[in-house]
């Protein structure tokens, strides 16, 4: 996709001298190596108890001016309820947003996507951080907080959630990321929050768990066609197309949509579930209808009635709708339509089987591919081989800011979902 915004993006030379330059004494992570983080050099970490890094410290005493940034750009806090705001993220992200290692695919959060993760309930403006070219107003940069709780071994920790991080491609490698990674911290510590949740496909000091993604074809004609997949040496398109067909009906009795009167029941047993997990949200009821109510393009959630107790839930499956832009357009296809596993709760239900019923759910919708991370109980073998998923390339590392773990934990230990 082409930047279609024809306004200039001014050079950053300013910042490149007063940071960048390879010098034999810069440190692997000039920035990460200063931050309360785990780090990758033994050396560099501050032994202590599991919990925060820093000292805590009086949010009167948290810097009150926002940090200084070269004279051509401006920080702007994004309203993303103004539709002209949401679609200036939108094309941002849409054009400058992660692609793979290979170039051929680049994340497209839809519009009604971005205003969805962005703004759970007790979400602030302040936290979705833009930076604009003075003068003409262009959106070159952006990152996002949200509120959340999060159960780290046993702790509930009140922390921001970031995403979005993005830079223009023009505005790459000047030492800007750092520059709003401290803006957001700063705005968040404004608010006497003092921890963060994050995750990245780059290793930095320091992951406290990394996750594989897997992939479960739905469209496979399609996946051939745009290079997501290749046909195996030993097989035929009509084969691999047989091996990957899918039930046209769900299994699982009493399988249906979830709706507005569930949300008690599901945030019961999901948070309930989650308790089995090292690091792991913890939702109110107005946290559960916004995050999992079924968003038509957006997010899909269903849930699993009790046949003999009407209105009781005892299960929940759900997946996110998260479309990539075939960069390197392919037999006329310019969308990859993939959906992500995102919350699920076994209960009377084998995970197994709701996960199958994803799938089935997934393909009806017309999406091509299902992705999961091998996280929580979607065990390698039991089940993401079982239902024909294939391991996929890409790590996702999660952090913590400020918190002090001891040891790196398996996914398995991993139930948050970071959209
Ligand atoms: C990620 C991105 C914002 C980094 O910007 P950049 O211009 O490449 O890098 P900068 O010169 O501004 O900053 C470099 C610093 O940011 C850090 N950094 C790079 N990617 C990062 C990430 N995803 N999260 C946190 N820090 C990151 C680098 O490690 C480096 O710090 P270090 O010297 O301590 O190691 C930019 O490459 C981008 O927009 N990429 C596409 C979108 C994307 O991948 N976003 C991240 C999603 S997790």
């Amino acid at each position: 996709m082409s930047d279609e915004d024809e306004r200039p993006v001014p050079d950053l030379t300013e910042v490149q001298r007063e940071f960048g330059g390879m010098n034999l004494s810069v440190p692997d992570h000039a920035f990460w190596e200063t931050q309360p983080v785990g780090q990758l050099k033994p050396e560099l970490n501050k032994a202590g108890e599991e919990g925060p890094i820093d000292d805590p410290i009086a949010v009167a005493d948290v810097k009150q001016e926002p940090y200084k940034l070269p004279d051509a750009f401006e920080w702007s806090s994004c309203d993303l309820t103004n539709d002209t705001t949401k679609q200036e993220v939108f094309d941002l992200l849409a054009a400058n947003y992660v692609e793979d290692d290979d170039e051929i695919f680049r994340f497209k959060y839809s519009p009604e996507f971005i205003k969805w993760a962005t703004q759970p309930p007790g979400y602030h403006q302040d936290w979705h951080l833009g930076v604009r070219v003075k003068g003409t107003e262009k959106l070159v940069a952006f990152i996002t907080g949200v509120p959340a709780k999060v159960m780290v071994k046993g702790k509930a920790i009140d922390l921001a959630e970031i995403n979005f991080l993005c830079i223009h491609k023009k505005l790459r490698a000047k030492r800007l990321a750092p520059m709003l990674i401290r803006e957001i911290t700063r705005r968040v510590n404004l608010r006497g929050i003092w921890q963060a949740a994050y995750t990245a496909g780059v290793v930095l000091p320091r992951p406290i768990s990394t996750g594989r993604y897997w992939h479960r074809s739905l469209n496979f004609k399609k996946l051939v066609e745009i290079n997501f997949t290749t046909l195996h040496a030993r097989s035929t398109m009509a084969r691999s197309i047989k091996l990957f067909k899918l039930e046209n009906k769900t299994r699982t009795p009493g399988l249906r949509e979830m709706r507005d009167e569930d949300v008690p029941g599901v945030t019961v047993i999901l948070n309930k579930y989650l308790r089995k997990f090292a690091v792991a949200p913890v939702f109110t009821e107005a946290e559960v209808r916004h995050h999992l109510s079924p968003r038509d393009g957006v997010v899909y959630s269903f849930v699993v009635e009790d046949e003999g107790k009407p209105g009781a839930v005892t299960d929940f499956v759900s997946f996110y709708s998260l479309p990539s832009t075939v960069i390197k357009n392919t037999m006329g296809h310019d969308t990859l339509r993939a959906a992500y596993s995102y919350y699920n709760v076994p209960g009377k239900t084998p995970l197994l089987d709701l996960m199958g019923d994803a799938l089935i759910l997934a393909k009806q919708r017309d999406f091509d591919v299902f992705n999961a991370l091998d996280l929580m109980e979607n065990e390698p073998e039991a089940i993401l081989s079982a239902l024909k998923f294939g391991i996929g390339d890409g790590n996702l590392q999660y952090y913590l800011y400020n918190w002090r773990l001891n040891e790196e934990l398996p996914s398995s230990e991993i139930g948050l979902v970071l959209t």
